[in-house]
């Protein structure tokens, strides 16, 4: 069976870096044959999370900024791969999500990918929420295609993703794929480590924070109350939902360096729980089994929470690293296998989890 090269990028609502998959795809297949992750540097960090209050020449001038940075890192991993650009076919790029509300009916991704177009001279797919949403859907999740095609075969499993938000996807012989956003994922605890640090560092590594404090079992049962948790899917969340606002309005008296440890095991069990509420409500019958990826997979504290929430129901949790996909590989390698979709003209939406009324071809194809 033929296969293909492709390339895809992702730069999350953590906006913690550009993370890069080289793809095989093939009918059915994807493989990831290589990754790399490309952190940001602190300030430009600190605009990617400013920039939905950023006025229009400022906003346009980090898409351009972004979009040129991109090109100039698709470059250097191509090199230090020995990649020739003519090897691939088609490039897919998600861009930086400034702003996402269904809600309102709209969201913005942004990061100019012409750049990556006039370096590679190969076509680059970008943009691929709004065909979604025209559509009638959330225009998230958009990773149930790919968890569709890689494990709609097997048993049934949950694939849990835990990026800036997290998101969940349930595939599986007999299961018609679907999925939706759970509830906070890194970027409520990054946003609690940037403030008590003093921006000094963006999240904690390896859970270290979390494991010396004591969760308060009380809070995460109150805030495991929010309307979020009690609307049905499909549903979907802007990274500001769980966040600066809403660390303030729910923890102002321990919002402070004293309370740090605990404060940060409180909210990395508030994250797992939100997993496990989402798993309990939602997991057709015979999943045994929550696969995690995104960089929530590379904090054992929150690995372990998980764990030993879902150990009652029988559910085993799983890193994603355990099947030989790195847990920051699989969005970019989505985007490549939905570029290489749409360049075919073939859909690549997952109208059950969107909600879209149906299947569409997402994503606006830069050809030069
Ligand atoms: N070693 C680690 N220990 C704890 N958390 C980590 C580690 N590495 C990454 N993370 C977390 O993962 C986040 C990035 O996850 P990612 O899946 O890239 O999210 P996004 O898709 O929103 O960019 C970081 O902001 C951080 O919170
Ligand atoms: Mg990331």
């Amino acid at each position: 069976m033929k296969t293909e090269k492709i390339l895809g990028l992702m730069s999350g609502t953590s906006a913690d870096g550009l993370s890069i998959a080289l793809c095989e795809a093939g009918e059915k297949t994807l493989k990831v044959t290589g990754f790399s992750n490309f952190p940001y540097p602190g300030p430009l960090r600190a605009r990617i999370i400013a920039a939905k209050e950023m006025k229009a020449p400022e906003l346009s001038a980090l898409n351009f900024e972004l979009g040129r940075l991109w090109a100039r890192l698709v470059r250097k991993f191509c090199r230090g791969r020995g990649v020739s650009y003519k090897s691939l076919a088609v490039i897919g790029s998600h861009g930086q999500t400034v702003f996402h509300s269904p809600g309102r009916g709209h969201t913005l991704q942004i990061g100019e990918a012409s750049f990556i177009a006039e370096e590679t001279g190969r076509p680059v797919v970008c943009d691929f929420r709004p065909a979604d949403m025209a559509a009638g859907g959330e225009g998230a999740p958009l990773i149930p295609f790919l968890d569709g095609r890689l494990f709609g075969g097997g048993s049934p499993v949950a694939l849990q993703n835990i990026g800036g938000v997290g998101n969940v996807a349930f595939a599986g012989k007999g299961v018609k794929t679907f999925g939706f956003d759970t509830g906070p994922g890194n970027s409520l605890m990054d946003t609690a480590v940037s403030v008590l640090s003093g921006g000094k560092l963006a999240y904690d590594k390896g859970g270290g924070w979390a494991a010396a404090g004591e969760a308060d079992m009380r809070t995460v049962e109150k805030l495991l109350c929010a309307p979020f948790f009690r609307r049905r899917p499909p549903k979907s969340l802007d990274r500001g939902e769980f966040a600066l606002d809403f660390l303030r309005k729910h923890f102002a008296g321990t919002l402070n360096r004293r309370c740090s440890r605990d404060l940060l095991a409180t909210l990395n069990l508030f994250t797992a729980a939100s997993v496990a509420l989402a798993f309990r409500n939602y997991a057709p019958r015979g999943t045994r089994e929550l696969i995690v990826s995104g960089g929530g997979a590379l904090n054992p504290v929150l690995m372990d929470n998980m764990a030993a929430l879902l150990l009652p129901s029988g559910v085993a949790v799983r890193s994603c690293a355990e099947l030989g996909l790195h847990p920051l590989s699989k969005e970019p390698a989505c985007f490549a296998l939905l570029a290489w979709m749409a360049l075919k003209g073939r859909p690549n939406n997952c109208p059950s989890a969107t909600g879209a009324r149906g299947p569409r071809v997402l994503g606006k194809i830069i050809k030069n």
